[in-house]
């Protein structure tokens, strides 16, 4: 065990307490997060006299010594360490002696560890962002193919009015976007620099934290030295903004699952991404969909006990905090990997465009329309309703569409039907002529797209800004 304290101590920690504190078995993921910190920190405590130059280049290029080994397997972090910060440390004292000592001035791994989960959660925020473009490119370049591709939308589980593949695909367009823009929130809050805040009291030294945050590309140091060591909202922030994310992937999901059923027939999935079963030879599972939806409680998982670990937590920091890694990592990979094979599931995806089309013909998707069109002959809308009504029944009774009736027969309902009533009625008509803002007609789904268009633009600009 190589313990960073010890001089205060008599006996030894016992190996159990020992394993159960030790965080090195997961937070040695924080390790190019902590010599970036550690770098920026040296270099600050050069520039203001508290080490020499010289020694803040031996300790900068230790650690990177010490990190290139790492990559090339010549050193291996293992539990002897309590943590990454002792094992960066440690090996550094042993190759550099006296300066490596050094490195730690000014500074506690309170505000540490604040530093390194900000500077990794900083950059995954980012990788989950793009991750989200991917997605957001996808589905708008199936929309722009799909203006003309009907289908049945539906309200209960039960078809209600016809729309287009495109205006379907446009709502996770919008929830996607949206997440994207929390991505973007999440982001702009947390990106403040926590190092300098010592153990919770700052430090005595003269330590100029606005260097060591522009060092690191914050936008400047956090304003209280408790706080910053014990606050973890932006990463609540983060873990809230991956579960929305997650609970639109996994209604996505469960639709891709419905079209894929034998019933509906709407979408075949590529082999890709699909799998068979072990006994029934004609399976063709769609089980990514199915995981997606499923990994969905892992990620509302580590929001949920992150938020009951700091629930309880007094000022400032308390070892507890400690849980907020493993749940975070894993929540972010899951998120980051449900993300961009669903992209590629979808990009595969075939879409039965006349299964589509046929559906959304039956199940009175155009009753809405029947009564619009009394009520645009004059009928209060509330009768109309009644009339159409009515006229369901009697289909379902013999089997037949509205369209299906003669127009004598429609006429029995209401002599205000005429001729017109059958192009009134068509699938065509219900789609296109739905043109008001946010509607599935072309024309509305075009300067949709068009916006999806300028909207991916402005998203990719400032992704490669941040
Ligand atoms: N492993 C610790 C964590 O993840 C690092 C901070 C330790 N600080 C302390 N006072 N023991 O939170």
């Amino acid at each position: 065990m190589a313990q960073l304290w010890g001089g205060r101590f008599q006996g030894e920690i016992s190996e159990l307490a020992w394993k159960f504190n030790a965080s090195i078995y997961f937070d040695k993921r924080l390790i190019d997060a902590d010599a970036i910190g550690s770098k920026a920190h040296v270099t600050m405590l050069a520039k203001q006299g508290i080490i020499s130059n010289e020694e803040c280049e031996q300790i900068k290029n230790g650690l990177d010594e010490i990190l290139r080994d790492v990559r090339e397997g010549k050193l291996e972090i293992t539990d002897k360490y309590e943590d990454v910060h002792s094992f960066l440390e440690a090996n550094l004292i042993e190759r550099i002696g006296n300066a490596g000592k050094k490195m730690h001035t000014g500074r506690s791994r309170n505000d540490q560890v604040a530093l390194d989960m900000r500077l990794f959660v900083r950059e995954e925020v980012k990788n989950t962002a793009e991750a989200l473009y991917g997605m957001l490119d996808t589905l708008n370049t199936i929309m722009k193919d799909n203006i003309h591709t009907y289908m049945p939308g539906f309200t209960h589980l039960q078809k209600a009015q016809p729309v287009t593949l495109s205006h379907h695909l446009g709502a996770y367009f919008e929830m996607f976007y949206r997440d994207a823009q929390r991505l973007n929130d999440v982001f702009v809050r947390m990106n403040f620099c926590p190092l300098g805040a010592g153990a919770l009291a700052g430090t005595t030294y003269p330590l100029d934290r606005d260097y060591t945050a522009e060092l690191l590309q914050f936008y400047g140091p956090t304003n209280n030295s408790m706080d910053s060591v014990s606050d973890r909202d932006y990463l609540i922030e983060y873990l809230s903004a991956l579960s929305l994310i997650m609970m639109h992937l996994s209604r996505f999901s469960e639709e891709v699952i419905i079209w894929n059923s034998n019933e509906y027939n709407f979408v075949t999935i590529d082999d890709a991404y699909s799998t068979g079963s072990s006994i029934m030879p004609q399976k063709k599972n769609p089980d990514i969909a199915e995981l997606v939806r499923g990994k969905t409680g892992r990620v509302y998982g580590a929001l949920n006990s992150l938020l009951v670990t700091m629930k309880g937590i007094p000022l400032a920091y308390d070892k507890d905090m400690q849980e907020d890694k493993e749940v975070s990592f894993d929540a972010i990979d899951t998120t980051k990997n449900c993300i961009l094979l669903f992209t590629d599931m979808l990009k595969t995806m075939k879409f039965n465009k006349d299964q589509m089309e046929k559906s959304a013909i039956r199940g009175f998707t155009d009753a809405t329309d029947a009564a619009d069109y009394l009520v645009n002959a004059g009928v209060p809308f509330r009768d109309a309703h009644g009339i159409i009504g009515r006229i369901v029944l009697h289909c379902i009774d013999k089997g037949l569409g509205i369209s299906d009736l003669t127009i004598d027969e429609l006429k029995e309902f209401a002599p205000e039907f005429d001729n017109d009533i059958y192009d009134a009625i068509s699938l065509k008509t219900c789609v296109e002529k739905r043109l008001t803002v946010g509607a599935p007609g072309p024309e509305a789904m075009k300067k949709a797209i068009l916006r999806n268009d300028e909207r991916l633009d402005v998203f990719w600009t400032h992704l490669n800004d941040i």
